[in-house]
C-alpha cells in the first residue's frame, strides 16, 4: 500500500531531473561548440605567464633534500624499512621536482641540471631502495654513503665542494618516530 504511494513521486521526479537535464544540454550545446579554441588559447596564454614565473631558488630547494636526506638515515639505521622506503621515494620525488622547476639552473651552467641530476642521482637511489629491500643495514649504510657522495659530486661540478654532506649525527628533526612499531 505505502509503495504505491511512494512510485509515482519516484517516477515524476526522474522526469524531471530528466527534463531538467536535457534543458541544461540545449543550453550548454552551443557554448562548447566554440569552447575547444578558448581553451586552447587559455592553455596558451598560462603556458607563456609560466615561463615568465621566476624559477624557485636552487639553494631553497636543496634545503628539502638535505632535511630528506636526514630523515633516510634515521629510518634505515633504526631498520624501520617501510618508513625508510618511504622516504627514498620521498627524495627521490624531491629531487625529480627540482628537474622539472629547476633543469636549467644558473648555478650549475654551462651543465644542465636537468640532465645532471638524474644521471648522478637516479643509480643513487636505486641503490639505498635495492638495500633497503634487502633490509640490510650495513648494505643499506654503504648505499647510503654512496648516495651523499653523489650529492657532493654535483657539488663539486658546481664549484661548491665546500659543501659536504655526510651521514647526520644527530637527527634534525625528532617528533617522527623512526623506531619500528614494537611487535604486536
Ligand atoms: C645536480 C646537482 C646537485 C645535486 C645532485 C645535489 N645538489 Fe645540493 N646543491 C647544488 C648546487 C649548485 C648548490 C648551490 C646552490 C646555491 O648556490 O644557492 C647546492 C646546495 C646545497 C645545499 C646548501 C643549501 C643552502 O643554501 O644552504 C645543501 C644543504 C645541499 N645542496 C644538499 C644536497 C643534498 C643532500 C643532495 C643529495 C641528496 C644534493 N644537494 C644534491 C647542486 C646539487
Amino acid at each position: 500500500m505505502k509503495k504505491s504511494g511512494v512510485y509515482p513521486a519516484w517516477i515524476a521526479c526522474a522526469l524531471l531531473a530528466c527534463a531538467s537535464f536535457a534543458g541544461m544540454a540545449a543550453a550548454t550545446a552551443p557554448a562548447a561548440a566554440g569552447g575547444g579554441s578558448r581553451v586552447a588559447a587559455l592553455e596558451a596564454k598560462i603556458d607563456a605567464l609560466e615561463q615568465r614565473l621566476p624559477p624557485p631558488e636552487l639553494g631553497h630547494q636543496m634545503l628539502e633534500l638535505q632535511i630528506r636526506h636526514d630523515r633516510l638515515w634515521w629510518s634505515g639505521e633504526a631498520g624501520n624499512w617501510n618508513l625508510a622506503y618511504y622516504m627514498a621515494g620521498e627524495l627521490g620525488e624531491a629531487l625529480h621536482g627540482i628537474e622539472a622547476t629547476n633543469g636549467d639552473a644558473p648555478e650549475l651552467q654551462p651543465e644542465k641540471l636537468s640532465v645532471i641530476m638524474p644521471a648522478i642521482m637516479n643509480p643513487a637511489i636505486e641503490g639505498v631502495q635495492a638495500a633497503l629491500a634487502k633490509k640490510d643495514k650495513a648494505a643499506f649504510a654503504q648505499a647510503y654513503d654512496h648516495l651523499s657522495a653523489s650529492c657532493n659530486a654535483c657539488h663539486a661540478l658546481a664549484g661548491d665542494e665546500f659543501l659536504h654532506i655526510q651521514r647526520p649525527k644527530t637527527p634534525l628533526l625528532d617528533n617522527l618516530r623512526y623506531a619500528p612499531a614494537a611487535p604486536r
